[in-house]
């Protein structure tokens, strides 16, 4: 960040200060460029160039991601070209063309994550580039966050994102927290009422940020889950904008973690967004986030602290440091086989990372909305249950069927999801479309999942060994609800499907 910043200010002496701009040999590319009325993403604001000792430099500030450096930037005739990166690492760099028209418009062309941009801007004074300077605020010196002790088990709860997206207001959450507590899912252990983006509004004169007029009264709101036996999350974002382009809290992080106390919230879901133009270095990106975790810290509330920045910079060694509970290990789910298999099999973190206090999360579940068979949502509560993960349900708790409810409250699933010793289960033997995951548990007893993620029926042969024993006891079949002795142990597993075990035996 500081060299950035020193990189801004450079640029700035380099530019020319108001007045007739000196053309040179940047043939009057160079200057102070201004957009107005740019689309909200990704918000150009203007376009900077500078050039000295035959060398050029540039960025673009926008709302979403800030001061946006130009990559190898090159000045023929009246062209500029130049790459920019949103600052994640996945999508490649583009580029850029700004033209010159005339003397004082410049034609900028180009691509951003998804969007096209083809703007005119105007030139620009020096005293333009002073109001629109992206105010680059501070971050903390990285530091360690000793334990607050919540979340001793992976949360449990419910969010409103995989069902309601931006469509979420506040009697549905109402709604939800009353369903919650008539149906026995609070009663089954999930606790957390989480609204996810889109209840952001504006901040106003002292900068505190509101609810959007679908939240009126958001400590209303929390008192009523509250008086439900249920706990209140939101969501925001270390950026200046949130995924669906609401309000962040770039620049008032101390005064929102304040406002959501003052309000009664005990969970936060801190969600990169445009953070990843902004917080490109992993200090800056740990920095951001223990910012977060110190404002949290010192409003004195127990909340809940959920980082979502999609597994990068393997989070799962500093997540707890930066106080968080709980971190995102992977992109998005979807109500579909193959994500929810590839985030929960294949992208979830180390195990290592996981125990009480601190949680990989794969991401919220889908149980319920409608995208996969029985079969598939079983082998997703399964997965989550042996992974030690989160267990936040996504779907509309006014439509739950008796099998949905049946496979999100199952007693004996929830139990190893929640086991005290907190040890996240990994694979232990893989054999063509066959994983058998295994995780030691508090009473000396083992689970065992047997996945197949095959498209045919297969046939396993599993072993004591698999679950570290030196031999099966008993078996119980925890969706099942059954117990049996043996010592030999085949199982036969439908497509997509799994047989989720709890092992007893002498260990090895
Ligand atoms: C990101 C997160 C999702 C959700 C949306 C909201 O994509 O990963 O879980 O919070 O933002 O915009």
């Amino acid at each position: 960040m500081i060299l950035r910043n020193i990189a801004v200010l450079l640029l700035g002496a380099l530019l020319p200060l108001g007045g007739a701009p000196a053309l040179g040999p940047s043939n009057g590319v160079a200057g102070t460029w201004t957009f107005s009325g740019a689309p909200p993403f990704p918000g150009l604001r203007m376009m900077q160039i500078g050039v000295k000792a035959g060398k050029a430099t540039g960025t673009l500030t926008t709302e979403w991601y800030g001061p946006m450096p130009m990559h190898d930037l090159r000045i023929q005739g009246k062209v500029a070209s130049f790459g920019i990166q949103n600052g994640n690492p996945r999508l490649p760099m583009k580029t850029w063309m700004a033209t010159l028209q005339g003397k004082h418009q410049m034609q900028v062309v180009g691509d951003i994550w998804e969007e096209h941009v083809d703007l005119v801007a105007r030139r620009g004074t020096a005293r333009d580039a002073a109001r629109l300077r992206f105010q680059v605020q501070p971050l903390p010196a990285l530091a360690k966050l000793p334990s607050d002790g919540l979340a001793p088990t992976p949360p449990m709860g419910w969010s409103s994102w995989n069902r309601f997206a931006e469509k979420i207001d506040d009697p549905t959450v109402r709604r939800m927290a009353d369903l919650m507590v008539s149906t026995g899912l609070r009663d089954a252990g999930y606790v957390y009422v989480n609204i996810d983006d889109g209840w952001q509004g504006q901040r106003d004169a002292r900068g505190v940020l509101q609810p959007n007029p679908k939240f009126p009264d958001m400590k209303a709101l929390a008192a009523y889950v509250h008086s439900q036996g249920l706990k209140l999350g939101l969501y925001s974002s270390p950026g200046p904008r949130s995924c669906a382009g609401f309000e962040g809290s770039y620049g008032h992080v101390e005064t929102d973690a304040q406002t959501w106390a003052s309000w009664g919230i005990d969970y936060v879901k801190y969600d990169l967004c445009s953070g990843e133009g902004i917080f490109r270095t992993p200090v800056e990106l740990q920095a951001a986030y223990l910012a977060m975790g110190q404002a949290l810290r010192r409003t004195g509330r127990p909340i809940v602290y959920s980082l979502c920045q999609y597994g990068r910079d393997r989070v799962g060694r500093w997540g707890r440091d930066v106080g968080g509970h709980l971190w995102r290990t992977t992109g998005d789910i979807t109500d579909e086989y193959a994500t929810m298999a590839r985030l929960g099999f294949d992208r979830n973190g180390d195990s290592a990372d996981a125990g009480p206090g601190g949680w990989n999360d794969p991401d919220m579940l889908e149980v319920g909305n409608g995208g996969m068979t029985p079969e598939e949502y079983r082998t997703h509560m399964s997965l989550w249950a042996i992974s030690a993960a989160p267990l936040l349900m996504g779907h509309d708790l006014q439509a739950m069927t008796p099998e949905t409810f049946a496979l999100l409250a199952n007693p004996e699933v929830i139990a190893i999801d929640q086991d005290p010793k907190g040890i996240q289960g990994r694979c232990v033997r893989k054999e063509g479309a066959i994983e058998i995951w295994s995780r030691p548990l508090a009473d000396g007893s083992v689970a065992l999942a047997l996945f197949n993620r095959g498209e045919v029926e297969a046939a396993v042969r599993f072993e004591a060994a698999d679950a570290g024993l030196a031999e099966f006891l008993s078996l119980r079949d925890v969706w099942a609800h059954r117990s049996w002795e043996t010592s030999t142990a085949t199982a036969t597993l439908r497509p997509h499907g799994v047989l989720f075990l709890r092992a007893r035996g002498p260990h090895r």
